[in-house]
């Protein structure tokens, strides 16, 4: 069975933390926390303050936090510290990949890296071993609501032939347009095993039950 992280972007932000709430009891398995700083990405989302009230409502949350930011390696503390339990960063934001992933190691912190669409997949390949999450971008990041990248299935499938080469078994992680009824089973079928949704969960009619039909899911 796949896994499934909320992505948050989409929530009502008034209420938060009883949106987070109300998809991790109903079956999801961790929070997306997307961070945007207005220039790796065109927008602005939310950061530190937010995670840490976050992490007070929630002590038993996973949260999956998605830096889409210029300089991962600055806030590596921070983040940690406000109640992150997965870092992901971007290889396209750092000429310092070793240390970042390093560096958020040191701090007991699961380790994620993401590729963006026009990004080989290939990029991620020298640092396999040290991941928890390989997080394939299949929409351009910053904004919530996307059409998925055709490429992405292709991505999927080199990514995970590659692990089973090497043996390994990471999360092969999925964000942007992902919907039960088309690209989520693609995706599961390509190789993913961790999902994220924010506007399929968050703009259904009924979330709790959108949230079983993706865990629901299966490989064929
Ligand atoms: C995009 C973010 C995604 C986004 C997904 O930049 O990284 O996590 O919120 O939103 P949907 O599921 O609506 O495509
Ligand atoms: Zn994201």
């Amino acid at each position: 069975m796949s896994k499934l992280s909320v992505s948050v972007l989409s929530a009502d932000f008034s209420k938060l933390g009883a949106d987070c709430r109300e998809v991790l009891d109903a079956g999801a398995d961790m929070i997306h926390f997307d961070v945007m700083d207005g220039h790796f990405v065109d927008n602005l989302s939310f950061g530190l303050p937010v995670l840490k009230s976050l992490r007070k409502a929630l002590p038993d949350a996973y949260f999956d936090v998605h830096l889409m930011i210029t300089s991962p390696l600055e806030f590596i503390m921070e983040f940690v510290e406000a109640g992150a339990n997965c870092i992901t960063f971007h290889v396209e934001a750092s000429n310092s990949i070793r240390c970042t992933v390093a560096a958020i190691k040191a701090f007991g912190c699961d380790v994620g890296l993401a590729v963006n669409p026009n990004t080989p997949v290939e990029a991620v390949f020298p640092f396999l071993y040290d991941l928890t999450i390989i997080l394939v971008m299949s929409v351009k990041p910053g904004h919530a609501g996307q059409k998925f990248h055709p490429q992405t299935p292709i991505k999927l499938r080199k990514l995970k032939a590659e692990c089973v080469k090497r043996g390994i078994d990471p999360l092969i992680s999925v964000d942007g347009g992902i919907k039960i009824e088309n690209t989520a089973p693609l995706c599961i079928d390509s190789g993913a095993n961790l999902l994220v949704a924010g506007s399929a969960i968050f703009d259904a009619p009924d979330r709790v039950e959108a949230v079983h039909a993706f865990k629901a899911l299966k490989k064929n």
